[in-house]
């Protein structure tokens, strides 16, 4: 058989054919293309052929190889793509798909939430107020004096220095009390929740951000009793009745007098442990009566009224309820440790 007869017939063999399966796209691979195969074959054939004979040939026989690969190709790409069809169907749609876990609420908001429900039920109110403060509401209407360190850049983010005039993020919820005086009529009886900004350097005790609670009452004839008995019977609804409380003399510009809060260490029940230092009692919150000048300040008539007004740290708190020895982690989002507090389903 001629070359010529050769390339013909296994052309029409190729046109023809029509492979059943992956293994039949096999075989005519081993058959065709290959080096042993009937096209490299037919090209070593090519070689002996004549001179005039080439030029005709060459053509047909690239043609033929072009025909040979193209079939190739378009068949395994058949086979290929029915295989995984062949897979996707095989999977059964009726199985559970994978589960997907739920998160929990951070430990802040639950102690936030906790807090506010506490003061809820005593007819608090809750109100927000800006992060980014100017220096009247964080500073100067809460009656720190021009020189107080706290307005030092070094416990305060300026956002901008201006004499006077200075942006910052605030560095206490206080200033949600003037806006909120400011804004309105008394009585106020209102809680304020809210992220904080101080400068400090991050360690296992103090942050460059934290979380307060202010609380602020103001009415006619409120009273430093009114203080005591309203953060007493907070602490024994979040830790517990057997939880002590002491009240020590602190300065706060705001208030006047002003108080710190202890309570009896929660972890160790007033035996002495590392949390209280060994004193039995551990401080929780800033209290006072709000100062005459800053009710002034914010248009109250500070004559006809008076009130309380308290700030605490939740971090804090929160460290106290359960146990956190390092500020860090409330801000590192290892769900570890996050998924430790939230025991009901949400
Ligand atoms: N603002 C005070 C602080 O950040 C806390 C405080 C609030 C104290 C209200 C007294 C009254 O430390």
């Amino acid at each position: 058989m001629s070359i010529q007869e050769k390339i013909e017939q296994y052309s029409a063999e190729v046109m023809q054919w029509s492979p059943a399966s992956k293994q039949e796209v096999e075989d005519f691979r081993l058959k065709f293309l290959v080096a042993k195969g009937v096209v490299k074959n037919l090209f070593e054939e090519f070689k002996t052929v004549s001179g005039e004979e080439k030029r005709a040939l060459g053509k047909v026989l690239n043609e033929f190889k072009q025909l040979a690969e193209v079939k190739f190709t378009e068949m395994k790409a058949k086979f290929g793509a029915e295989q995984t069809e062949v897979k996707r169907e095989a999977q059964d749609l009726t199985l559970p798909g994978p589960g997907f876990e739920l998160g929990t609420r951070h430990p802040l908001s639950l102690v936030r939430k906790e807090i506010v429900e506490i003061f809820k039920k005593l007819g608090f109110v809750v109100a927000e107020g800006p992060e980014i403060e100017d220096d009247w509401h964080n500073f100067t209407a809460l009656n720190f004096p021009e020189e107080h360190p706290a307005r030092d850049m070094q416990d305060t983010f300026f956002i901008r220095k201006q004499l006077g005039n200075d942006i910052a993020l605030r560095t206490h919820t206080s200033s949600v009390q003037v806006r909120m005086m400011e804004a309105g009529k008394p009585p106020f009886r209102a809680i304020m929740p809210g992220r904080v900004y101080r400068n400090e350097a991050i360690s296992a005790r103090a942050h460059c951000f934290f979380h307060q609670v202010e609380g602020l009452y103001i009415d006619e004839g409120v009273s430093f009793a009114d203080l005591k008995q309203t953060l007493f019977h907070f602490v024994q609804e979040l830790y517990g009745e057997d939880t002590k409380v002491r009240f020590r003399p602190s300065y706060f510009p705001f208030t006047e007098p002003s108080a710190e809060m202890d309570i009896s260490c929660t972890i160790c029940k007033g035996v002495g442990c590392t949390m209280c230092k060994y004193t039995g009692w551990v401080e929780i919150l800033g209290c006072g009566m709000v100062d005459p000048n800053v009710l002034e300040n914010s248009g109250i008539d500070a004559k006809k009224y008076s009130g309380f007004a308290f700030g605490m740290g939740i971090e804090r708190i929160t460290n106290l309820k359960y146990e956190i020895r390092d500020l860090r982690l409330f801000s590192e989002n290892d769900v570890r440790f996050l998924k430790q507090f939230e025991t009901e389903i949400i």
